[in-house]
């Protein structure tokens, strides 16, 4: 972003607190800012609350202290986090979640139509989109058939399709090949919207990101430092000499 360009808020969140009925909270006075042009890494150990903070900013999770505004527009009922859920693009850790049409265009054109675009606007976004992503032949393919990898793609693309103005990303590495985690790169570097990515791949997270937080203790803490270490490590193939990030 240009140094000279006022912030333009996205997703603010203050002093957001939640817990899941009867445990401890999750969430404890969190407060974070996504600004327009942003790419934020969410890196966090497992249990420490990620998803469940994607899922209070799109109101999936009702919170019991604090406020969520969204490009400027204060959450305070179902119907603000209706119209957020068409901003902010959701990609569920679990893809199952996501997809549920019988096949993959219908569930690529579920978001657009949903819109109020007409079928013809929608198909022609879908297949833009899936193009975009190299799933073109994907089309007419049975989603519950995909493989846990091609669902992962075909959950973001049920996302771009809407052509929102943030994503929130949890874990889009999971179940990718090595090649199709370059393609993501490759994409996310060239899309224009601002996002957070939740995942656990620290070299992912310096190539698509910004800046990187962390989760602890129910806040988010920012780490923008990169600590350059060595270390030991066993992989198959590795006594030919070659290079890690
Ligand atoms: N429906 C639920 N009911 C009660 N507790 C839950 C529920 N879902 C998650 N939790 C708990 O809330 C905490 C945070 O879970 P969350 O899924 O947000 O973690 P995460 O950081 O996304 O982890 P991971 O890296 O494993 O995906 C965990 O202790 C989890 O056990
Ligand atoms: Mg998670």
């Amino acid at each position: 972003m240009d140094n000279t360009t006022p912030p333009d808020p996205v997703i603010e969140l203050d002093h957001i607190r939640y817990a899941y009925p009867g445990e401890d909270p999750v969430l404890r006075d969190l407060s974070f800012t996504l600004n327009r042009g942003e790419r934020t890494g969410l890196l966090a150990p497992n249990g420490s609350g990620k998803t469940t903070l994607f899922h209070v900013i799109v109101g999936l999770l009702p919170i019991s202290g604090g406020t969520i505004r969204i490009l400027g527009r204060n959450m305070e009922s179902e119907k603000d986090f209706v119209w957020a859920r068409k901003k902010a693009g959701l990609l569920f850790q679990d893809a199952d979640d996501q997809l549920f049409s019988p096949t993959v265009i219908d569930d690529v054109a579920f978001g657009p139509l949903n819109m109020g675009k007409t079928r013809e606007e929608a198909l022609s976004v879908s297949r833009r989109v899936l193009s975009f992503l190299g799933l073109s032949e994907f089309e007419n393919r049975i989603t519950f058939k995909l493989s846990g990898g091609e669902k992962k793609l075909v959950s973001l693309a049920t996302i771009l399709s809407m052509e929102p103005e943030v994503l929130l990303l949890d874990e889009p590495l999971n179940g990718l090949d090595q090649a199709t985690r370059t393609r993501l790169t490759g994409v996310l570097e060239s899309i224009d919207a601002s996002y957070i990515i939740i995942s656990h791949d620290i070299d992912f997270l310096l190539d698509c990101t910004d800046t990187i937080y962390c989760l602890r203790d129910g806040k988010t803490e920012k780490d923008t430092t990169v600590h350059v270490h060595s270390h030991d490590h066993a992989h198959m193939m590795g006594h030919i000499p070659h290079q890690h990030k």
